[in-house]
């Protein structure tokens, strides 16, 4: 593998073997870091994250994997920098490029980290935007491979927001990786045509299918992996959340969804979760709709308190491994120790 100055804007421009080569890569990361091992190779360069929207995950992976890799870092919070406001994130772009050896950027537009991508200069990775969320699914793919030792022709099930950042993202990933990709939701919630047609010409090359249905039932039968998220996402306004609850609640992740999957599937979740009302939007959502929607009445939205919390749940293990993946993208891209 040779990704050395490449940006990761999506993984639509990386071949299979890359994404694998990212996968194995992280991997060997993640043992290094059980074992002790020391990987600062970085240790004369540094990276800023830009982030418009809030983050845990996705800002603690980059934060505690540039540090592991010996870089300094800045963080650049929604009001925290010019872009935007009083600067155009093109030249943003050249002014962070100058300074930094990487940037990270986490928002609304997948245009603005196309632009950051073509003007910094230096690598660029989307932490997330409104269409996609690439590092997420490299974490999600090293977790598969932990538990089934492959990613090739599993069936990976989605149920929910089909077309949000997850959906697309995950749709891409599996496309690219020869898994069979199931989206359950309702018609209006799957992908955009013109990406499902993008991700089948990947498909017929790696041996992936991909699969829509409105039947959560069929989505989820003999699955290996059930993966769901959030069926608001952030920057989308609360308003739609009433719609979005009386288009969802038939595929919320319950047992009855997970004993429907193979008795040895897993189940993901990028999280944040609403899986009970101890968060306060979890807590308002049960409020306001729990009546009307018994389903939602304990604030379990998306996905229930017994699915997160039962030992086919991966979720954790998932949530480490944004970090061990995020530093091997920034090792691999800013170095070539790893041609
Ligand atoms: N999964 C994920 O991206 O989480 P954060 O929003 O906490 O970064
Ligand atoms: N679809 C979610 C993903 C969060 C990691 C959102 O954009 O809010």
């Amino acid at each position: 593998m040779n990704i050395k100055g490449r940006n990761l804007i999506t993984l639509l421009d990386y071949t299979p073997e890359e994404i694998q080569d990212l996968i194995d890569l992280s991997a060997k990361l993640k043992y290094e870091k059980r074992e002790g091992i020391s990987h600062k190779h970085l240790h004369d360069k540094n990276v800023v994250l830009l982030f418009q929207k809030d983050s845990t995950r996705t800002r603690c992976a980059f934060e505690v994997g540039a540090l592991d890799l010996g870089m300094g870092v800045t963080y650049l919070g929604p009001t925290g920098s010019q872009m935007g406001k009083k600067e155009s994130v093109k030249d943003t772009a050249r002014v962070l490029g100058r300074m930094y050896d990487g940037i990270e950027f986490r928002g609304y537009k997948q245009s603005d980290v196309d632009i950051l991508g073509k003007y910094a200069g230096v690598p660029v990775w989307n932490g997330l935007t409104d269409t996609y969320h690439p590092t997420q699914i490299l974490a999600d793919f090293l977790t598969i491979q932990e538990q089934f030792g492959k990613l090739k022709g599993l069936k990976f099930t989605y149920l929910g927001d089909a077309r949000n950042n997850m959906g697309n993202s995950l749709m891409i990933g599996c496309a690219k990786m020869g898994m069979h990709f199931f989206a359950g939701a309702p018609k209006d919630l799957w992908p955009d045509q013109k990406l499902i047609e993008t991700c089948a010409e990947i498909a017929a090359e790696t041996g992936a299918t991909l699969n829509f249905t409105e039947d959560p039932i069929i989505a989820s039968e003999h699955a290996d992996v059930l993966y769901t998220d959030v069926w608001v996402s952030m920057g989308e306004p609360q308003e739609v959340w009433k719609s979005r609850i009386n288009e969802l609640y038939p595929y919320q992740v319950n047992m009855n969804i997970l004993r429907n999957a193979k008795p040895t599937a897993i189940f993901m979740h990028c999280l944040p979760a609403f899986h009970g009302n101890d968060t306060e939007v979890g807590k308002e959502i049960a409020e306001t709709f729990g009546k009307d929607y018994p389903v939602v009445a304990k604030g379990e939205l998306e996905v229930t308190n017994e699915v997160i919390e039962s030992e086919q749940s991966v979720v954790f293990e998932e949530a480490e491994n944004r970090m061990h993946t995020i530093k091997a993208v920034m090792l691999a891209t800013l170095s070539d120790l790893y041609v």
